[in-house]
């Protein structure tokens, strides 16, 4: 069989040429700001990314730096302030926060019309009632993968593995919404094997390197691969690449395949969010 492969990085590199020029032509100014506490270097440096990429696209960043041993009040101290500065369009807290601060709290602190990761607890609502405003950024530039592909998920049976805020809940979320059957597994699904091999689009968002093997995957099936994991200094997703691209009709590659398209996606809800202030949008 002959597979296609998801070119994330292609195609995140194609949005975010376009969103430059729509940026430029908008005379919108849009500023990201970054929030992070301690320094554990897989966070710094996908902060970096971020800001990075920001200057690719000509939006503006600021990064708020806070201590490992910041507090919960310190780092709400520092979302208030955001919040209020009406030159942010979008706040980014990056996580996992360490172990002493409530994230929940610090993610509902997040003004929902600055809230560019769309965790704050009224977009995912709003994303579950099937009316989004802000979506979280990996699914939804999961979602623009398939599109760019032409892959229509309407009436498939889809399986997504994993059922965290920022990527199972509302991939599933947005898969149904987009018309597909649904099946959410997670470390307590019974004979998950049998619920994998009934997928026509699987998504594995696990983070366990090669948990989906090629004897899992129905043929044809669309396999996209979120995981980020190290295995003898590689970085490689849940999915064994090698063996799966022989069965499967579609796959994300790890690296260059969601990853870019997760930062493209950020760069657009924050241009989003800086279009709807400018309208003085109320939703
Ligand atoms: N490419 C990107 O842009 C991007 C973005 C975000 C995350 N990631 C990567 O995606 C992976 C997952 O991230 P996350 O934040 O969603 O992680 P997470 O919060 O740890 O969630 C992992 C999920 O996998 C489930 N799980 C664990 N073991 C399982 C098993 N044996 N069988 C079935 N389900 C199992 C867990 O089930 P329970 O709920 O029952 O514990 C949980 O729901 C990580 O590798 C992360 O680095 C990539």
């Amino acid at each position: 069989m002959v597979v296609m492969i998801l070119d994330g990085k292609a195609c995140s590199e194609r949005r975010l040429e376009i969103l430059r020029e729509e940026i430029d032509e908008s005379g919108l100014n849009p500023h990201l700001a970054t929030v992070i506490a301690g320094s554990d270097p897989g966070s710094q440096m996908y902060v970096r990314m971020k800001h990075r990429t920001c200057e690719q696209v000509h939006i503006g960043s600021v990064g708020i730096e806070l201590p490992a041993d910041a507090t919960t009040g310190r780092v709400l101290e520092a979302i208030r302030r955001l919040n209020d500065d009406a030159d942010i369009d979008g706040i980014l807290v990056q996580l996992p926060l360490p172990g002493q601060i409530d994230a929940d709290r610090v993610i509902r602190a997040v003004r929902t019309d600055k809230d560019v990761d769309g965790f704050h607890p009224l977009n995912l609502g709003l994303l579950f009632s099937g009316k989004p405003n802000f979506i979280p950024c990996t699914p939804k530039g999961i979602m623009t993968l398939l599109a760019e592909y032409h892959i229509d998920v309407a009436g498939m049976q889809a399986v997504v593995i994993g059922r965290s805020i920022d990527v199972g809940r509302p991939m599933a979320a947005l898969l149904t919404n987009a018309d597909a059957t649904v099946t959410l597994c997670h470390s307590r699904t019974k004979n998950l094997a049998d619920e994998v091999k009934r997928a026509d689009i699987l998504v594995s968002t696990v983070g366990r390197a090669h948990f989906i093997t090629a004897e899992m995957v129905k043929p044809g099936a669309v396999v996209i691969d979120v995981g980020i994991n190290q295995l003898n200094g590689r970085l490689v997703g849940d999915v064994d690449f090698s063996g799966v691209r022989e069965v499967a009709g579609a796959i994300t590659p790890v690296p260059g395949g969601v990853g870019p398209m997760t930062i493209a996606t950020l760069m657009e809800n924050t241009f989003l969010a800086a279009k709807l202030r400018a309208c003085n949008t109320v939703w």
